[in-house]
């Protein structure tokens, strides 16, 4: 069998592609230079004085079709406000997964409350309803999902579930933007939805990020928490409560503006490409494409495929970057199996909040936590899509899948066969 096989690159062959794949640059234009120009030449660059950030935000929440959005200073910054506005008490228990950015993590820790891992669904390790449910407990005040890789979470189940428990849900949807479900954009299912505008991200001002709610107390709750709690529209000056200066500038402002009226096409690129991808690869063996929740049309901001059982995918993805289409494997560690969750490297030596007056129980952060995730990232192939990839591009990416795969099913080694 091996001598039909065309030689991998990863073993000397020649390989698919010699040129990069398009997006290690990000898309960035005149329009881009035009916008800072005439942030610089305002003389304003803070929030408060300029028109950018403002605009930003009217222009997000109409796109989003939401009331209110509030533009904060990156992902991190909105997953932190997102739990601020819902405020727990020291000690009290967030829902969440173990497969994400720590973005997604820091500001249940910061607002002294504790991440509480829920298991996966096997496809679009989002969180699954089911194992949200078996986490509820008295203490538990958010469950916050994330809609990872693009993919919809089944965000209509924990919902339900959030209302029936009278438990608020927060989307982040820093992977996420303008993926859909039944025609309702992600981040707005939910009771808060949050964004990041990353170097990474669809819509790209090397930082920033986004909270978006139909809730006008959570809303201002939201804008005082990220200005330092400092009600501005008092004519005193002071802070009501503990917040952050989690404030966007004008200049990241000017440029997420075009990144927002380029979004839409930015997504289609990037659908019209994979769909052509997953055409390419269809029936190959060894791969499966995942499938997504009924009704959802992903946004695709990493491209995930599974390898089968007993294939390394480490050696994949090797293989696969030899072949000039750089794919990683398995994404993050369990979040739980981090030291600063591990080992609650979290104030001084404390280890606050977890092992305190505040909580009467222990967290076990230990692998094995959530085992369909840990299952299932030992299967897990990736590679960071680009609105920029072209026809020919997605073409060679199926290609290279088309080519690798083979070698890898004889006996289902954990190398590449020569
Ligand atoms: C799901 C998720 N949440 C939160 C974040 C944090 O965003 P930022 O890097 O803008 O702080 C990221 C960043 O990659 C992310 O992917």
């Amino acid at each position: 069998m091996n001598g039909k096989l065309e030689s991998l690159a990863v073993n000397g062959g020649a390989p698919i592609r010699t040129t990069p794949l398009p997006g290690h640059d990000r898309l960035m234009g005149q329009d881009e230079i035009d916008a800072l120009t005439e942030v610089i030449q305002s003389g304003q660059l803070g929030r408060h004085g300029g028109t950018k950030v403002k605009e930003l935000e009217r222009a997000f929440a109409e796109r989003y079709g939401v009331k209110h959005a509030i533009a904060v200073s990156s992902g991190s910054a909105a997953d932190h406000t997102a739990v601020a506005m819902i405020d727990p008490e020291p000690g009290d228990e967030i829902i969440t997964t173990p497969c994400s950015d720590f973005g997604t993590i820091l500001g249940i820790l910061f607002q002294n409350a504790i991440p509480v891992f829920a298991d996966l669904d096997p496809e679009t390790l989002c969180l699954d309803p089911v194992s949200v449910e078996a986490k509820i407990t008295p203490r538990t005040k958010a469950i916050l999902v994330v809609h990872l890789f693009g993919g919809l979470a089944d965000i209509d189940a924990i919902k339900a579930i959030g209302d029936r428990h009278g438990i608020p849900v927060i989307e982040d949807c820093a992977q996420a933007q303008l993926s859909e479900i039944d025609g309702r954009l992600a981040g707005t299912i939910g009771q808060i939805g949050c964004f990041s505008f990353n170097n990474t991200k669809h819509l790209n001002c090397g930082e920033g990020g986004m909270v978006v709610t139909n809730d006008d107390a959570l809303a201002r709750r939201a804008r005082l928490f990220a200005d330092k709690a400092w009600p501005r529209d008092e004519d005193e000056r002071y802070s009501l409560f503990l917040g952050q200066n989690y404030r966007m500038n004008e200049l990241e402002a000017a440029v997420a503006l075009v990144g927002l009226r380029r979004l839409d096409e930015n997504v289609s690129d990037r659908r019209r490409a994979i769909e052509r991808i997953h055409e390419g690869i269809g029936g190959i063996d060894g791969i499966t494409i995942p499938e997504s929740m009924a009704g959802a049309r992903s946004s695709y901001w990493i491209l995930h495929l599974f390898v089968d059982d007993g294939i390394d995918p480490g050696a994949v993805a090797e293989a696969l970057t030899a072949e000039g289409v750089p794919f990683g494997a398995r994404y993050v560690t369990p979040l739980y199996t981090w030291p600063v969750l591990r080992d609650a490297n979290t104030y001084g030596t404390s280890g606050f909040p977890f092992d305190s007056p505040y909580t009467d129980r222990a967290f076990d952060y230990a692998p094995g936590l959530c085992p369909v995730f840990e299952r299932r990232r030992e299967r897990l192939i990736l590679i960071s899509v680009d609105e920029q990839w072209t026809d020919e591009d997605a073409d060679d990416i199926a290609a290279a899948i088309r080519k690798v795969m083979p070698h890898f099913l004889s006996g289902h080694t954990r190398r590449a066969s020569m």
